[in-house]
């Protein structure tokens, strides 16, 4: 697939067909990735592989954990301070995603509704969780799994595939940590939904905006 074609094609997916990923084909995918550039070639990042009976735990604890009444702790600080240009396109996100459903604001059992499929992956068959050692610092390999990550997107992108990049999945980190035996000394920093996309769901055809280059790019001469 031509570049521009893959980076303006690649799209959050949230609505997945349960045909299963190929172990083939994410070997494939991360094997590609590893070519991604990192600090001083570092190649800071680790990959966990939740698909079949582990998969299946890690949905259902994802949803069963917001009910027991105890707080997320993500092992990254979810921020909720943005510039207002920012908040109000995160807003807009969830409004048009939504909106997509016919859900209206005031409507929480649909709202809690979507949120459920939102713990179950959007129905993926396969979760990649993106994770670095503690020992490491935080800022620069965080980098590195940002870029990594896009990387694996395009990557399954190219081949058929859809992904999710969800932090949504790594709210409850010492549970998942037990399910898919992460060992203590690991970050786990965000999760790729990841299988073959359902190309009729309106929620897979959702408009998406992009702020004009002047909004974002300074020059100086
Ligand atoms: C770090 C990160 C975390 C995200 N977490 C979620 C999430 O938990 N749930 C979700 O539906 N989308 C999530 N997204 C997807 C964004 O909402 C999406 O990338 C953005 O709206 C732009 O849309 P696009 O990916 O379709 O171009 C996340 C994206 C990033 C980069």
């Amino acid at each position: 697939m031509e570049l521009l074609t893959a980076i303006k094609g690649r799209r959050s997916i949230r609505k997945f067909k349960p045909d299963k990923v190929p172990k083939n084909l994410i070997r494939e995918i991360l094997n590609e990735a590893g070519w991604s550039p990192s600090w001083g070639n570092t190649q800071s990042w680790e990959f966990y592989i939740l698909t079949g009976k582990t998969l299946d735990e890690f949905k259902e604890m994802s949803l069963e954990k917001p009910s027991t009444g105890l707080p997320p702790s993500p092992d990254v600080y979810m921020p909720e301070n943005w510039l207002p240009a920012m908040k109000l396109r995160y807003v807009e996100v969830g409004k048009v995603v939504l909106s997509t459903l016919g859900i209206k604001r005031e409507d929480k059992k649909s709202r809690d509704d979507y949120y459920r499929d939102m713990a179950t992956l959007f129905g993926a068959p396969c979760l990649i969780l993106a994770c670095n050692s503690r020992d490491l610092a935080v800022e620069y390999p965080m980098l590195d799994i940002g870029i990594i990550t896009q990387t694996i997107c395009l990557l399954a992108h190219d081949k058929g595939l859809g992904t999710c990049i969800m932090a949504a999945t790594v709210r409850y980190p010492d549970a998942i940590r037990k399910i898919a035996g992460i060992p203590d000394d690991k970050r786990i920093i965000l999760g790729i939904a990841l299988g073959y996309p359902d190309p009729d769901s309106p929620l897979n055809n959702i408009p998406r905006q992009r702020a004009e280059i002047d909004e974002f790019v300074h020059w100086t001469e």
